[in-house]
């Protein structure tokens, strides 16, 4: 949800900023805009609706030299997306230029006070309203930009990641958070003199730096050539920054030959798992190490139940999670859409752990979830992929995705990732309660431990899938099948499905399908049939006759060697035979496959579908 880039150093920043803006596209892409104190003193702001690619077309026949900027790309909450909602916004008197990442919920009061001090607004956003309220709070205190952010905050309710250019002062850099990221690169130029980068996220940052500062909510840093970093809280109480060490490659962030980033997402499912579990999964010795379990061993044994908060895709991760680590740990587990559990007074008791599961580990409602249950006196557990993100930090323990970097909007890598780590969750605590006996642990164990090489046959032999996705192009609905452990992954089948190829799908339990969506089957409704050769094998084999015998289209996801389905099917997806617990990690490959070269065939943009941003910091 909107991304931020900042520079300050010796470097002409417009190249910087953009390829920043480039690599965090990902978290809104309808408008764009850059801020700079050109070399004669002009503070110009340059802003155009659409991708950055607009925004450098727009730059191309204008002054964007400057070694002092600040860069936005914009997910529109609170006014349309065009260049004037676009940020960075100027105050009145057009000395100041802001960008903003979050929402400021009093946004209309604070608009009506400042119009009834003669203040004139030029954009419908809630953004101006905090450049304005700073420039008030400057000319009627008489103070620097820097006490005047801090005025300003203190009126502030609502969420912010805020970078500031003053015209007067184009040596000085001021940025501040709450409840939105912002990170503070720490380098050195060519000439050896110091050099400070601002990002969202640590991508516009890594290439020039590794060396980095996580802003916490409520601080404000100000920053200068002369390599002076100062923060401080709303309070004026001086902050000591921490300075961390990225652990990220910048191959990572490349597409790395392939034509989009969902696609080299999908296909780097093995390797990014096997990271995921080196030194967690100790096959020798039949052991899960997870230190986040070993450190707090006495929380995991006496807890009286396990909450999963999560949303979109890590919602699905954390219900197959559910089913795991109820059967593994004998353990009430209760999954939440963290949005609703916010705000429904849930009954939380200081025994029990609440984890919160999260790609980005920025999402709001998930990180206002745990706050809520923090205060509640629970256990926090985060399973978060972003290194160092605010919901990873916000946690008592947790463990890492470790599965690389996500570009695609759409969720895929993580996804398994997510699953996989559930599953690493579940062993390990069935291990501390003692609930699995031990030649079945082993099993687990070892199949687990199969499970990378597996996805990769998986991937060999659902080559072919984009020969006859153009088929299903014309379709207006799909709907997605699957009971147990299959049943979350029908949801997020359909909601891979919908994402990038805007066609409407449903994911429902098998035998749910009887109570209503059998009315919509036929001829022209394909059906998704997860159909492994399980549990409930017979049971699915029903449901797909009844499907049948209503004309519906039958595109199913087998065991290799599976002759019965496969007969019964339009088209086949095979995969190896694995647990049934395990079957999610090997039958999302083709569903994930199928959605993006439907979305592929129908021209969509798959990596940056409409509407959609990765990081919903927002409400
Ligand atoms: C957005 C993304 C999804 C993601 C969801 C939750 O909707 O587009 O891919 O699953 O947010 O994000 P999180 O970072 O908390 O996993």
């Amino acid at each position: 949800m909107c991304g931020i880039v900042g520079y300050i150093g010796d470097q002409q920043a417009y190249p910087i900023l953009i390829k920043g803006l480039h690599r965090l596209e990902y978290r809104g892409y309808d408008s764009a805009g850059v801020a700079l104190i050109s070399q004669s003193g002009e503070l110009n702001v340059y802003k155009e609706k659409g991708k950055v690619v607009a925004l450098e077309r727009l730059c191309e026949k204008t002054d964007v030299t400057g070694t002092i900027g600040i860069a936005h790309t914009r997910w529109a909450t609170h006014g349309e997306p065009n260049a004037s909602n676009a940020h960075p916004h100027y105050s009145e008197s057009r000395s100041l230029a802001l960008v903003h990442n979050g929402i400021i919920e009093n946004y209309k009061v604070l608009r009506l006070e400042l119009e009834k001090n003669g203040v004139t607004f030029r954009s419908e956003t809630d953004t101006e309203v905090l450049v304005q309220l700073v420039e008030f709070m400057m000319n009627s205190h008489h103070c620097d930009l820097y006490t005047a952010v801090q005025l300003a905050l203190k009126n502030v309710v609502g969420a912010y990641a805020i970078a500031i250019l003053e015209k007067s002062h184009p040596d000085t850099l001021v940025c501040a958070r709450k409840g939105s990221p912002l990170i503070i690169g720490v380098g050195k130029s060519e000439t050896g003199r110091p050099e400070y980068f601002l990002g969202s996220d640590a991508t516009p940052i890594i290439e020039y730096t590794d060396k980095v500062i996580y802003l916490n909510d409520e601080e404000i840093a100000v920053m200068d050539r002369t390599g002076r970093l100062e923060i401080t809280n709303l309070a004026n109480v001086k902050q000591t920054p921490q300075l961390v060490t990225l652990q990220m490659n910048l191959e990572e962030l490349e597409k790395g030959g392939y034509p989009h980033f969902m696609l080299k997402e999908i296909w780097e499912q093995p390797n990014a798992l096997r990271t995921c579990i080196k030194g967690r999964l100790d096959r020798e010795n039949s052991e899960v190490v997870l230190s986040g379990i070993i450190d707090n061993k006495e929380k995991f044994q006496n807890c009286r139940r396990i909450i999963i908060c999560a949303c979109g895709t890590s919602w699905h991760s954390a219900l197959i999670g559910k089913y795991f680590i109820e059967e593994a740990c004998q353990i009430p587990v209760e999954v939440e859409y963290a949005s609703e559990f916010r705000y429904r007074n849930p009954v939380i008791f200081p025994d029990d752990v609440v984890v919160a599961v999260s790609q980005s580990g920025e999402t709001a409602d998930t990180l206002a979830a745990i706050q809520l249950a923090k205060e509640k006196g629970a256990f926090l557990y985060g399973i978060c992929n972003v290194i160092g993100s605010s919901i990873a930090r916000a946690t008592n323990s947790g463990t890492y995705l470790h599965v690389g970097p996500e570009i695609g909007v759409a969720s895929t890598k993580a996804f398994s990732g997510q699953v996989i780590t559930l599953a690493l969750l579940g062993l390990a605590i069935a291990k501390v309660r003692g609930t699995l006996d031990t030649k079945f642990y082993q099993m687990l164990v070892d199949e687990l431990y199969q499970i990378p090489d597996k996805m990769q046959w998986t991937l060999e032999h659902n080559k072919d899938i984009d020969k006859f996705a153009e088929r299903f192009t014309y379709c207006k609905n799909f709907l997605y099948l699957g009971r147990g452990y299959n049943y979350p992954l029908a949801l997020e089948g359909a909601l891979k499905l919908k994402e990038i190829s805007y066609i409407h799908a449903e994911g429902y339990p098998a035998a749910e399908m009887k109570h209503g969506p059998i009315a919509l089957v036929d001829a022209e409704m394909p059906v998704v049939v997860i159909a492994p050769k399980k549990g409930m094998y017979d049971k699915v084999v029903s449901n797909i006759q009844e499907i049948k015998s209503r004309s519906g289209k039958i595109i199913s996801v087998v065991t290799e060697g599976d002759t019965v389905v496969k007969g019964m099917s339009d088209y086949c997806f095979v995969i190896p035979d694995t647990r049934d617990c395990f079957v999610p990690l090997l039958a999302v490959i083709p569903l994930q496959l199928l959605s993006y070269y439907v979305a592929i065939a129908k021209g969509c943009n798959v990596d940056q579908p409409r509407n959609l941003a990765k990081s919903v910091t927002v409400e």
